[in-house]
């Protein structure tokens, strides 16, 4: 199951990537669909601990009942998740950290050393594309960002994946539009010579993704993050 938390669906950046994943993956025989999370109604988690109440009747259940509800049933089924987000403000877009809140918490055991309730380790991945050139990448905090998320799925799910697509273009005429702080023919190369790489890292990544193989954390690639 893949998730696009980018509001632009069809040809953008973080869907590329996840439809370049979705190849991938389907290359290597698995059956796959991706949600539109910006097409969904739904809100984070409301804190209700409904999940944690000792008298609960199923683990593992949000109580919330919204558009979240029956995908996050499905989950429950899923062989393995990759959730793609552009960088918005340094962190995951609102919509794909609202479905991370509702996705992680309820499996979430507060037990002494945190265990998670979901029944199988399964693979995850993070697809995130950000304008940032590598340059300014590391001058910012993001990677702790990334690495957060990275140890929030590897802990709930399974060992969890990063791809990081960097410096990617954000219109597709930058004459149209405010732009000054890019260097626009930089942008435009960019794109033709490296986001096809970040395809191709994706396809890949979709295609691990599949094997069925959970690797233990020091195998995974990003693992550095
Ligand atoms: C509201 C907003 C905030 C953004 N903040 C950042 C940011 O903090 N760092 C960054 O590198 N890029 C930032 N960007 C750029 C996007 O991350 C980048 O263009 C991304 O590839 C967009 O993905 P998409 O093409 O799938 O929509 C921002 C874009 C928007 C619209």
């Amino acid at each position: 199951m893949a998730f696009n938390g980018s509001p632009r669906k069809k040809k953008w950046n973080t869907v590329t990537l996840l439809n370049n994943a979705l190849k991938g993956a389907e290359s290597a025989g698995a059956k796959t669909e991706l949600l539109q999370l910006y097409d969904l109604n739904y809100s984070g988690c409301i804190s209700c601990f409904s999940c944690k109440k000792i008298d609960r009747k199923e683990d593992g259940v949000c109580a919330v009942q919204d558009d979240l509800t029956a995908v996050l049933n499905r989950v429950k089924e899923a062989d393995a998740l990759i959730i793609g987000s552009p960088v918005y403000y340094g962190t995951e877009t609102a919509a794909t950290r609202a479905f991370l809140e509702r996705l992680c918490f309820p499996y979430l055991k507060y037990a002494k050393n945190m265990q998670s309730l979901f029944p199988k380790r399964i693979n995850t991945a993070m697809i995130y594309t950000m304008g940032v050139t590598e340059e300014m990448l590391k001058q910012t905090g993001f990677s702790q960002v990334f690495a957060t998320t990275r140890m929030m799925l590897g802990m709930h799910f399974g060992a969890c994946e990063l791809l990081l697509s960097k410096d990617t273009l954000q219109y597709s005429d930058y004459g149209k539009f405010e732009s000054e702080m890019f260097d626009k023919e930089a942008k435009y190369k960019r794109h033709a010579e490296v986001f096809p790489k970040d395809c191709k890292r994706a396809f890949e990544l979709g295609v691990r993704m599949a094997s069925g193989e959970v690797p233990e954390p020091e195998q995974i690639p990003g693992f550095e993050y």
